[in-house]
């Protein structure tokens, strides 16, 4: 028979295929960076441990790719918990939710991605879910209405999502712990890059390790499918993805110059950027913007984004302005 770890690799989806899929760090010691997190799963963990109950509930956020699915694996792990993976939208009526509660066992994870993106008729039954354990289920309609309750096995939710802001508060108030990935410094980047080299048989030199996670945004799906690029593609590998030294890529660029000489360095709106760029404005958002910001390339202002002078060097453009602080392209 399978143990719930087993099932965990089994069922685990992996976008970026099989090689990428071994790379998952499984428990906590594998993990590195987002120390404030990890501190604070370690404490709920140990706490659920020694009370003998399931986790409580909680809830990720960040920007794709910084690792909400992997502690969510890893949490089914260290609690030797088996994790059921579903999606917000894939959620759409009260009995897809119904359905997916009363198949748990207890301590079982279930884990949300994208939960800002449940409909909100799911959303309200799951609070009682979440809160007692049970579900009131309307069965049949007009006359014959009537609801039944359905007890659920205790259970742990534990939701995954790129836009906290659009959760409503109901729902967040109904997580223990709300915790926040932030992109990853060089130092543990680097570390990751290293792991990730050793998994996959390369051998690689630290000063390599150092220039791909350079260019990984901060992210380590990045780096990893730069790895493995890297891997598969030896020559000026990174120069093909056109990815320069300061971790810019093609579309960076493009916010970056649109914004600095269609809009004389900003403020400009994000709705209007997208359609300057030809994105969507939420890939803006989600994808670029954080990153940006974070990085001191751009700044936001009640009036949109404004750009900074590091990201004038970075686009190669001479630091200009006027007296207003607008950028003077001559
Ligand atoms: N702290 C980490 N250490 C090592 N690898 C990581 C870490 N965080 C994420 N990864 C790798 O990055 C990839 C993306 O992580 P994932 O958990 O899918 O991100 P998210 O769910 O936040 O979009 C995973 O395949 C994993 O291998
Ligand atoms: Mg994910």
């Amino acid at each position: 028979m399978l143990d719930n770890r087993e099932k965990n690799q089994q069922i685990q989806p992996e976008p970026e295929g099989y090689a990428m899929a071994s790379l998952r760090p499984k428990f906590f010691n594998e993990f590195t960076g987002q120390q404030k997190t990890l501190d604070r799963l370690l404490i709920m963990t140990n706490a659920a441990k020694n009370r003998g109950e399931p986790l409580n509930h909680l809830l990720f956020n960040g920007p794709p790719g910084l690792g909400k699915t992997t502690l969510a694996l890893i949490l089914g792990n260290e609690m030797d918990s088996a994790v059921k993976i579903t999606s917000g939208p894939v959620i759409e009526k009260a009995s897809d939710l119904a359905g997916l509660l009363t198949s748990l066992n207890r301590n079982d994870i279930l884990f949300i991605d994208e939960i800002h993106r449940l409909p909100k008729t799911v959303e309200e039954y799951l609070y009682p879910a979440m809160e007692d354990f049970r579900i009131d289920i309307m069965i049949d309609q007009g006359p014959n209405a009537r609801s039944i309750r359905l007890d659920i096995p205790k259970f742990t939710l534990v939701g995954a999502t790129t836009r906290t802001g659009l959760l409503s508060s109901p729902l967040r108030s109904r997580f223990t712990l709300q915790t926040r990935l932030d992109y990853y410094n060089l130092k543990d980047l680097t570390q990751i890059v290293l792991r990730s080299a050793a998994l996959l048989s390369m051998d690689i030199e630290p000063s390599a390790a150092i220039e791909i996670a350079k260019r990984s945004r901060g992210t380590p799906r990045i780096a990893n499918s730069l790895l493995s690029f890297a891997r598969d593609y030896t020559r000026s590998a990174l120069d093909m993805l056109e990815i320069d030294e300061h971790g810019l890529d093609e579309m960076d660029k493009k916010i970056l110059s649109c914004i600095a000489i269609n809009y004389h360095g900003g403020p400009v709106g994000v709705n209007t950027l997208a359609i300057a760029v030809g994105e969507e404005t939420h890939t803006i958002e989600e994808v670029y913007e954080p990153y940006l910001i974070q990085e001191g390339y751009i700044k936001r202002t009640s009036q949109g984004q404004v750009i900074e002078n590091k990201a004038l060097t970075a686009i190669g453009l001479p630091i200009n302005r006027n007296l207003q602080g607008e950028f003077i392209i001559n």
